[in-house]
């Protein structure tokens, strides 16, 4: 049984987020929702935290976060020590860098994407796995950053 996948939005990003539940709930992929849960403002720093917290944990096995450019909550994510979070708007993106990035968080903006292609960013990104080979010692760069 896979893991669930973390959900978090500002309110920016909450319209998308709840698409994209349809969407999982359409596919059979489960997901915690760490909110927001309205369109009520909220600071995208805040809701990067828990589904980040929850992915580097081991409780899900990605995040999938938004806010209204994808941008802010991306930059928020990547500060977390074991998440390499990355914004994407095209399929290409949302492709490699899990093959190369071994991304664990794909970051959407509800006012740049619209739900049908956010659902195909997600789609690939939930089933693109990593290449490894030559990319592993640049994600351990990637780690030896967090440290300096
Ligand atoms: C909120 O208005 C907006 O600034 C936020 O959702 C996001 O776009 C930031 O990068």
């Amino acid at each position: 049984m896979e893991k669930p996948v973390a959900l978090g939005a500002d309110h920016g990003g909450y319209s998308l987020k709840e698409a994209v539940k349809k969407h999982l709930d359409e596919i059979g992929v489960e997901y915690i929702d760490f909110g927001t849960h309205s369109e009520a403002s909220v600071d995208y720093p805040d809701m990067a935290v828990p589904p980040c917290e929850a992915v580097v944990n081991g409780e899900c096995r990605c995040a999938l976060l938004f806010c209204g450019t994808g941008v802010g909550i991306s930059m928020a994510a990547n500060k977390i020590p074991g998440i390499r979070a990355c914004c994407c708007s095209d399929t290409f993106s949302a492709k490699y860098t899990r093959l190369h990035n071994d991304a664990n968080a794909l970051c959407m903006g509800g006012r740049v994407v619209g739900p049908g292609l956010a659902c195909e960013l997600v789609d690939l990104f939930l089933t693109t796995g990593f290449e490894g080979g030559r990319h592993c010692a640049r994600i351990e760069k990637i780690s030896a950053l967090e440290k300096r």
